[in-house]
């Protein structure tokens, strides 16, 4: 099994199955319904999931990706670090989202506390991306030639400053000699409007209002379930994977029974294997 081919024959069918619970026909099952936080409000679904209307034991979605409709209206996902963004925007067809700290919200000046972590939810940052840098509190002998941010009130002769990651003037020791650095993402769109890198100490806030992109992958956990034209939950009690089956009898599978996969166990050996 552990041959190169097998392998590949994972990699090549699960690439061929690879429709991130995007392209099925919603509504799928009455488990995974199209739903949003408030009437017209944004429409989401699988494998996003609305927290207050799963049930108390399940939910069909993905781990991690569950909105919090609490918020009057305004959608939130928490990721790891207790994080929580607005959702802006889900674009099924992509497999993108978007996403604004709700830290920095109609913040005109936010200070960046901490950078964010997607940690092991399958989210990465979309090429439309670009980080910011933030060094907070640098006390340099001769200082930068660019313009510190001021908007955040003064702190002794200590400055502020913040870059495109990479953009930093050279000859400076930017982690040693400030005290705190915080990388920030945000849309390369809203940072290639202020070139000037003197533009971005002013113009960082309303970047960060605008938020930045993520796109998503298939869950490991939910290959064999997807490919079996299954969708992918997760029951809280038991703490296992569960799969809602396409066969249009409300079967629910679990990794034990196998209900999902019936007849294609071979398929689901070889899928499962190490990927
Ligand atoms: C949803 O967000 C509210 C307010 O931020 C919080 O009190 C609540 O615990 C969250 N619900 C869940 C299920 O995480
Ligand atoms: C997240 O918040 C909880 C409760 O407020 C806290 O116990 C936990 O340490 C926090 N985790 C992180 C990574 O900050
Ligand atoms: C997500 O973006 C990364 C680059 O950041 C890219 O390699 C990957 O193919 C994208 N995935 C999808 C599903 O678009
Ligand atoms: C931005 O930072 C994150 C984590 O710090 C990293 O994973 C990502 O690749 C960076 N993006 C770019 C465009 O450099
Ligand atoms: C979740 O697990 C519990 C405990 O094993 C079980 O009683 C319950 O029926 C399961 N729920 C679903 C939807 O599978």
């Amino acid at each position: 099994m552990s041959s190169p081919i097998s392998y590949l024959l994972a990699v090549f069918l699960s690439l061929f199955f690879n429709f991130h619970g995007s392209k099925a026909n919603f509504p799928a099952s009455p488990n995974c319904p199209i739903t949003s936080c408030s009437i017209n409000g944004l429409e989401f679904h699988y494998p996003f999931w609305k927290m207050e209307d799963s049930a108390a034991d399940h939910y069909c979605g993905y781990p991690g990706f569950g909105i919090n409709c609490s918020d009057p209206g305004e959608p939130i996902l928490g990721l790891p670090n207790n994080d929580s963004f607005y959702v802006r925007d889900i674009d099924f067809t992509l497999s993108t989202i978007t996403l604004v700290d709700t830290d920095v919200v109609d913040q005109k000046c936010p200070r960046a506390t901490h950078s964010m972590s997607v940690g092991a939810l399958p989210l990465d940052y979309s090429p439309l991306d670009v980080n910011l840098s933030f060094h907070f509190h640098c006390s340099f002998y001769v200082d930068p030639p660019v313009t510190p941010i001021t908007c955040l009130g003064s702190y002794g002769t200590e400055k502020s400053y913040v870059f495109k990651e990479g953009d930093e003037p050279e000859g400076f020791d930017w982690s040693e000699d400030c005290e705190e650095n915080v990388v920030v993402t945000v849309k390369e769109t809203e940072i290639t409007r202020s070139i000037a890198i003197n533009e971005l100490s002013r113009a960082f806030g309303v970047a960060m209002n605008k938020g930045f992109v993520l796109n998503w992958t298939m869950a490991k956990e939910c290959v064999s379930c997807e490919t079996n034209g299954g969708f992918c939950g997760y029951n809280n009690t038991a703490r296992e994977v569960l799969c809602f089956c396409k066969d249009g009898h409300g079967s629910i599978g679990t990794p034990s029974n196998g209900l999902c996969n019936k007849g294609t166990r071979f398929l689901t050996l070889i899928l499962c294997y190490p990927l």
